[in-house]
């Protein structure tokens, strides 16, 4: 089959189209918009720019659809009020640039356009300016062209020119607007921080850039303003935002992304409360902007609850939550005494065929589960603890209903979340494959939840140590303070995420504000004195100075449009982003840059 761009090079022979003379732009402007002029309108003389959206020749008649950033007015033009006019417009094809003077006038009603914003009225054409022609381009400009993701990228000023495109982008921009109207309206302050800097400790790698006049120095791209944001409190500002762009050098995903854009906020003397009640309304300001509206405050869960009922922590609220069962099945040998035995339920599917409980089963065993799939059997085996349970689940006949235990040894430094984890991706694994009977996984409904008290530390496999899990200047519980260097894995941080639809929009904390108890945590974390002082001994000197409590929280923006523009990979709401390979097919980046430029760097490069 002929691929997009194949046939726009055959549609772009020279032949198929007319030689074309341009005209200048001269003093003209245009009077309105394309998207503007409505029935009352009529009898207006207007002068209207765009771009030919398309272009209908009747022979006498010629009708284009002429669009700009507002949207598409059609176009006339009679080859007997102008002859000389008809013909120049017979010249004109998609995508060329033109500018037309012409009268309001009203459509019959047999020929309103009731598709179109527009659609009650034409411009008649009286002159016409072709500002520029364009090349048949390699793909239409229609709202549900079907494109492969290749040829928009490459193509990516084109493919933003989509009506699709040209909404989220236009959608983005007013969101913006929106949270600096509201952040301002709040006391908040927006401050620009560093791009060259040092390394932020957000647990991707770096994006480094060479020093030219240290040679053998480096910067490091920020992975998200976090010092400075503290630092800024520790300066007196009291309230900080910032829409920034972060850098971090991971595997990029629908949801992820090299460079990316925060709301980043930082409060001096917060409860938590008070940052979920500065952000609560902001979200609502953002969802109203995009015409949906929500209700707050979100629910609360704590990072304990998440796991014991959604084995994870970003739950999908849109889907119930799963049931720990161990109590009611005690001895009989479902799961290794001591570890949870789920009973994941999903309503509505219907009765699962043979092939689907064995999809479901070999799905969990990947994971080191053993799923209970035969339900009569279960019933039939252990009649009263099933019945419980299905009283517990709310599990009616239609639903499914699979118990999952774990029945090897145990696993991991919390060997019940390593059960609990497998668990949540069996229940989402589930609701993914009945998603078409159910319906919950509805992307108009926004379930929104703030997962809050994260654990302190996490446990690093490739690394044998305990890790932040949400980052070192976190501050840990105060009933937990004496417990950072004996029983790390128990230590509670003051931690929040705002999830929404199983998805991490945002993610924040109360500081470390005080020096010792920032040295406390660098030691739990194993980061010896000297090792602290190299990475961050500016913080450590900062914290010296009459550091106030602070607290903040970065909400990923680029995720909270792709969610309200309905989208599912956020490539759709950045105007210009990277494949999955982080390369950039427009511009042919990353490239190779002359030897001269390394040299100049001090940098020599080793063969792969
Ligand atoms: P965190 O690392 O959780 O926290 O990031 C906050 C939010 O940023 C978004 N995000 C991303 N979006 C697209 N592509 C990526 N690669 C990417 N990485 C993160 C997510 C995430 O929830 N400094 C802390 C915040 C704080 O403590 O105030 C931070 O950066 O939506």
């Amino acid at each position: 089959m002929e691929s997009t761009e194949q046939q726009a090079a055959r549609n772009d022979q020279p032949e198929a189209r007319q030689p074309v003379s341009l005209d200048f732009l001269g003093e003209l402007r245009r009077t309105h918009m394309c998207g503007q002029l409505r029935a009352s309108d009529a009898g207006k003389r207007v002068i209207l720019m765009g771009w030919v959206h398309r272009r209908r020749d009747l022979g006498a008649v010629i009708f284009i659809h002429l669009r700009d950033r507002e949207g598409v007015t059609q176009v006339v033009f009679h080859e007997n009020i102008d002859p000389a006019v008809h013909q120049k417009a017979e010249t004109i094809r998609p995508e060329y640039v033109i500018a037309v003077e012409g009268l309001v006038e009203k459509r019959t009603p047999e020929t309103v356009n009731p598709n179109i914003a527009t659609g009650e009225i034409e411009v008649v054409a009286e002159k016409l300016w072709i500002l520029n022609e364009s090349r048949t381009p390699p793909f239409p400009m229609d709202e549900f062209a079907e494109i492969a993701e290749d040829a928009r990228l490459k193509y990516r000023y084109l493919d933003l020119r989509r009506p699709q495109m040209q909404r989220n982008i236009i959608l983005r921009s007013r969101i913006s607007f929106a949270i600096r109207e509201h952040l301002y309206s709040q006391g908040f302050l927006e401050i620009e921080t560093p791009f060259l800097t040092k390394s932020t400790p957000e647990g991707a790698r770096d994006f480094l850039v060479p020093s030219r006049l240290s040679p053998g120095y480096f910067y490091a791209l920020p992975q998200s303003p976090q010092i400075f944001k503290q630092l800024l409190m520790i300066s007196g500002f009291e309230k900080y935002f910032q829409i920034v762009r972060c850098f971090r050098d991971e595997d990029l995903r629908a949801d992820r992304q090299y460079e990316f854009t925060q709301i980043d906020i930082e409060m001096s003397f917060p409860q938590q409360e008070t940052i979920y009640e500065a952000v609560e309304p902001l979200v609502q300001r953002i969802c109203k902007e995009a015409g949906v509206e929500i209700s707050i405050p979100f629910p609360r869960m704590t990072y304990a609850e998440a796991m014991r009922s959604y084995g994870i922590d970003k739950p999908d609220l849109r889907i119930p939550p799963f049931h720990c069962v161990e109590d009611l099945f005690e001895g009989q040998g479902l799961t290794q005494p001591g570890l949870p035995l789920v009973a994941i339920h999903i309503p509505n599917t219907g009765a699962p065929s043979r092939k689907e409980r064995d999809e479901i089963k070999a799905f969990g065993a990947e994971r080191g589960l053993r799923v209970y799939d035969d339900v009569k059997r279960l019933e039939r085996d252990f009649p009263g603890p099933m019945a419980k349970l299905r009283e517990r689940a709310s599990a009616g006949e239609e639903d499914l209903l699979v118990l999952a235990g774990w029945p090897s040894e145990k696993k991991g430094h919390r060997p019940e979340e390593t059960v609990l984890q497998a668990c949540g991706q069996l229940r989402l694994y589930c609701a993914q494959k009945f998603k078409d009977r159910h319906k919950l996984l509805d992307n108009r409904v926004f379930q929104w939840v703030w997962v809050v008290d994260f654990p302190m530390f996490e446990w690093d496999e490739e690394e044998q140590r305990w890790v932040a899990a949400h980052h070192p200047f976190t501050s840990v519980h105060d009933e937990d303070l004496e417990k950072l260097t004996t029983d790390p894995a128990s230590c509670r941080a003051k931690s929040y995420d705002i999830v929404v639809n199983g998805i991490e929009l945002g993610s924040g904390s109360i500081r470390i504000h005080r020096r010792d108890v920032q040295a406390k945590v660098f030691s739990a974390l194993g980061l010896s004195d000297e090792e602290a002082r190299a990475k961050f001994g500016f913080l450590l000197d900062a914290l010296e100075y009459g550091a106030p409590p602070h607290g903040g929280i970065a909400l990923g923006l680029d995720r909270l449009v792709m969610l309200l523009a309905g989208e599912n990979s956020i490539r759709d709401v950045i105007p210009f982003p990277k494949t999955a390979k982080g390369t950039d097919l427009m511009s042919d980046s990353p490239s190779p840059v002359p030897e001269k430029a390394l040299r100049e760097l001090g940098i020599a490069l080793r063969k792969k």
